[in-house]
């Protein structure tokens, strides 16, 4: 964080994309009265925190969508969502250094919730205060405005004091009903706290517990449940996880969760160890998310299911928690087993699997037993093929296979170092009608 003092000129020129646009739709001659720069690109030119990447998002007082069509013919971008609520989405290219930039066009509008967990019925027509009003906490309720007044100045509109809460280091909701009106806040305030490492404002913290356990979760769809928290598993998570489980949200999604939360606190160290890298994002959550739901054990797939994760996400959680599971079930013994062995335990394993197994032990020799297992089961190629074995008079059929099967795990093993062993051992296991 910084202490200066922050102008809304200030707050505008650190954030780069912003900048860029607004000078952008300035330099076409595109009116700016009522349009303001909101949410995470003013929070994080608060906070001076590097924002690369970070996309930009305007309220417009009147007509959002009509706005983004014209942002985008000054820009020379276009327009490639329309929503719900009179917003729309712009993509424009900043050129070389800030590239492909998302703008997020809303109209200020109010939001009244008919019920809890709803989505809210939207007036449009609200001033920026109104607008700001709707939002999550106060940190993401300042608004910018795009233009300036005579003097070059930019005004603030900061009706929370969420530069105050800044400088107070608090995420802090609005209101008291704010997670009854929108349960998924719990766990975007959770997010934030971890994110910006901001504690959880005391009076927030208990309307979290209070909502939680008043079953405020049961009133929101899987599916809004499930991006929250893929949201939350994208980031380094051991801290916002932390404060869900103390609010008494794991418990609520399946008591076996908070398992995770015990030695040898997986979580934390894929932290650690993978940091929050954007190139690894993809991957690094699926490893967060085996390690939260693996405690769930034969209930696991049908949990990820019911929340709606796609087959692809739970075919790299089940090969990433089997392996965990069995890195913890054999402990150091684990550097005993022989690969055939772990093959068959085990079949094929992903290699990220390998390395949040990696993670997870402490073991040098259990580390290098599965870095060997790995390159092992990725070198092993059979040299003989199911046409040596009918050649070697084993008539077509399944026994054929189950020779080759057993080939393979003898070569997994190194027992079979050439091609001359492999003959030699087929035609053993050709001759002796048990295979
Ligand atoms: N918002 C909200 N309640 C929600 C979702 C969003 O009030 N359940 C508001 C917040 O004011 C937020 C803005 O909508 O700042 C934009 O939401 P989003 O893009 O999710 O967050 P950012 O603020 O851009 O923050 P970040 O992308 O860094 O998480």
């Amino acid at each position: 964080m910084n202490d200066e003092p922050r102008t809304g000129r200030d707050l505008i020129e650190r954030a780069p994309a912003a900048a860029a646009v607004l000078a952008g739709a300035r330099a076409a001659g595109l009116a700016l009265d009522g349009v303001w720069l909101v949410g995470g690109a003013v929070r994080d030119a608060v906070m001076a925190r590097a924002a690369a990447g970070r996309d930009v998002d305007l309220a417009v007082e009147g007509a959002g969508v009509a706005f983004a069509h014209l942002l985008a013919g000054a820009l020379g971008g276009e327009v490639i969502a329309e929503h719900l609520f009179g917003t729309a989405t712009v993509l424009v290219d900043l050129g070389a250094e800030l590239g492909l930039v998302h703008v997020d066009v809303a109209t200020t509008r109010t939001e009244t919730y008919a019920a809890p967990g709803a989505l809210p019925t939207v007036t449009l027509d609200a001033t920026i205060e109104q607008d700001l009003a709707r939002r999550d906490i106060s940190i993401n309720a300042i608004a910018v405005s795009a233009k300036p007044d005579a003097d070059g100045s930019h005004r603030i509109v900061d009706p929370f004091d969420g530069l105050g809460d800044i400088e107070r280091r608090l995420v802090r909701v609005l209101h008291p009903g704010s997670f009854v009106d929108d349960p998924t806040r719990i766990v975007r305030v959770a997010r934030y706290s971890g994110r910006l490492g901001l504690p959880v404002d005391p009076e927030t913290r208990q309307w979290a517990v209070d909502a939680v356990a008043a079953g405020a979760l049961q009133t929101i769809s899987s599916d809004r449940m499930r991006a929250e928290l893929e949201l939350v598993l994208r980031e380094a998570a051991w801290d916002s996880l932390t404060l869900l489980a103390a609010w008494g949200m794991l418990d609520q999604l399946d008591p076996r969760l908070e398992e995770s939360f015990r030695l040898p606190f997986l979580i934390m160290r894929i932290d650690e160890v993978c940091g929050d890298d954007a190139q690894l994002h993809d991957r690094v959550w699926r490893m967060r998310l085996a390690a939260l739901v693996r405690p769930l054990g034969a209930d696991r797939e049908g949990w990820l299911r019911w929340l709606g994760f796609p087959g692809d996400v739970i075919a790299d959680v089940e090969s990433h928690a089997r392996l965990l599971d069995y890195v913890f079930e054999h402990g150091v013994a684990l550097a005993q087993v022989a690969n055939s062995d772990l093959y068959l335990d085990l079949g094929e394993v992903e290699d990220d699997s390998f390395a949040v197994a990696a993670i997870a032990t402490d073991d040098e020799q259990v580390v290098a037993r599965l870095d060997a297992y790995r390159t092992a089961i990725r070198g092993t190629r059979l040299t003989v093929r199911g046409e040596d074995v009918m050649a070697a008079g084993v008539p077509a059929g399944p026994r054929v296979g189950r020779i080759l099967g057993t080939l393979f795990l003898q070569a997994l093993d190194g027992e079979l170092p050439d091609e001359a062993a492999e003959r030699a051992e087929l035609a053993r296991l050709a001759e002796d009608g048990a295979a």
